[in-house]
């Protein structure tokens, strides 16, 4: 979906001070974007799903027991308790952590986003990254200020190993794009599975892919197993023998430890970073991070959820659910993700 904006103003929520009128009693899905401009969501809804009455939390009054689907990203906590008819979630991103922190959820299925849209952004911006950093982006634009001309060498792609932590959907298909530049790709996940890359799995697999991994690239789902998973311990596990330890992390602010990335920047135990994820989101102005050495910050935009492609998503699912066919994408609320 994106990340946090700031704060807007509190707007007052129709759930508590529902005024039903004939008219909301038709409205079926509610909408709730956290902290995003629900417009453009709402627009897009109505284009994918004609005929469907939307009602977007916060803004609409509505009838809770009307409301059969919720759209969402970051519900407020005990919301989607509240509606008794309530038969599927559709998170809109692909990280479900911000629903399941709702311990109040009612037992109805989690679908989660799986969308070519945002796969091929994540593919953009997981190799942009690889590629700035392999290719010393941040010393050439350092040197550009100073009107410096003066060279280094990069090593080519063929023997540089890059390592994708998470092998699910977004970074299988970042794997291929690295693949077709050149680099050696290895993943790991929690269990095996064909792959097009040598897979590592589960903890015992840990060390052998990080001892052979210059670039690591975290995609991983936030949930109790990999909470603080990007710390100083495996930083110091990973190849020293080439242009690394470099660290990517798009997956969730809550993998990593910012306090050993930031010293381990300084110290240069690791020589460079992308974080696009944080444990506060907006970062806050005075988080000392923002001065890292050697450190690229993005907010939390490597892959947007399109409004468009989101809602032909959920349009395509509903119509499956209506025709009594399985929902695709199912969170599996024991994993976590
Ligand atoms: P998937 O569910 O498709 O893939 C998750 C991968 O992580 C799987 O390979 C899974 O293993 C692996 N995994 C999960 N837990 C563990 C564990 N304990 N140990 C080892 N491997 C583990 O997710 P996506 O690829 O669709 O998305 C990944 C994450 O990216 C999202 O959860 C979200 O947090 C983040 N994201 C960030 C965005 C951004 O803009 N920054 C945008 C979109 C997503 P296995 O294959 O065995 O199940
Ligand atoms: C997502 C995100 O999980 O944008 O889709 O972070």
């Amino acid at each position: 979906m994106g990340g946090c904006h700031p704060p807007v103003p509190p707007i007052r929520c129709a759930a508590f001070r529902p005024e039903i009128t004939a008219h909301d009693q038709s409205m079926t899905i509610l909408l709730t974007t956290g902290y995003h401009d629900a417009s453009a969501w709402r627009a897009a809804l109505a284009v994918a799903a004609p005929g469907r009455e939307v009602a977007v939390y916060g803004v609409d009054p509505y009838d809770p027991a009307a409301i059969r689907y919720a759209c969402t990203w970051q519900p407020p906590k005990g919301l989607l308790a509240s509606l008794p008819n309530l038969e599927v979630i559709f998170n809109l991103g692909a990280g479900v952590d911000g629903v399941l922190a709702d311990t109040d959820l009612p037992d109805v299925p989690i679908v989660r986003l799986v969308d070519d849209d945002l796969t091929y952004r994540m593919g953009e911006w997981v190799t942009l990254q690889v590629l700035n950093h392999h290719r010393g982006t941040l010393t050439y634009l350092a040197r550009q200020r100073r009107r410096e001309w003066k060279e280094d060498d990069h090593p080519a792609a063929r023997d540089v190993r890059v390592g994708l932590m998470g092998y699910g959907t977004l970074a299988s298909h970042a794997a291929r794009i690295l693949l077709s530049i050149g680099y050696q790709v290895r993943g790991w996940s929690r269990s095996n599975k064909p792959a097009e890359v040598a897979l590592h799995t589960g903890e015992a697999g840990l060390k052998p892919f990080l001892a052979e991994t210059d670039i690591l690239v975290a995609l991983l789902p936030l949930t109790p197993e990999t909470r603080g998973i990007l710390n100083a311990r495996l930083f110091a596990a990973m190849a020293t023998d080439g242009i690394g330890p470099i660290l990517i992390n798009a997956g969730r602010g809550g993998l990593q430890n910012e306090r050993d990335i930031l010293e381990a920047l300084r110290s240069g135990a690791l020589k460079g970073a992308s974080l696009d994820v944080f444990n506060t989101e907006p970062l806050p102005p005075d988080a000392s991070l923002w001065a890292a050495p050697n450190l690229i910050i993005t907010p939390h935009c490597a892959a947007v959820s399109d409004p468009g492609a989101v809602s032909r998503y959920v349009a395509g699912q509903l119509d499956r659910h209506e025709r009594g066919e399985p929902l695709l994408n199912i969170v599996d609320r024991s994993r976590g993700y």
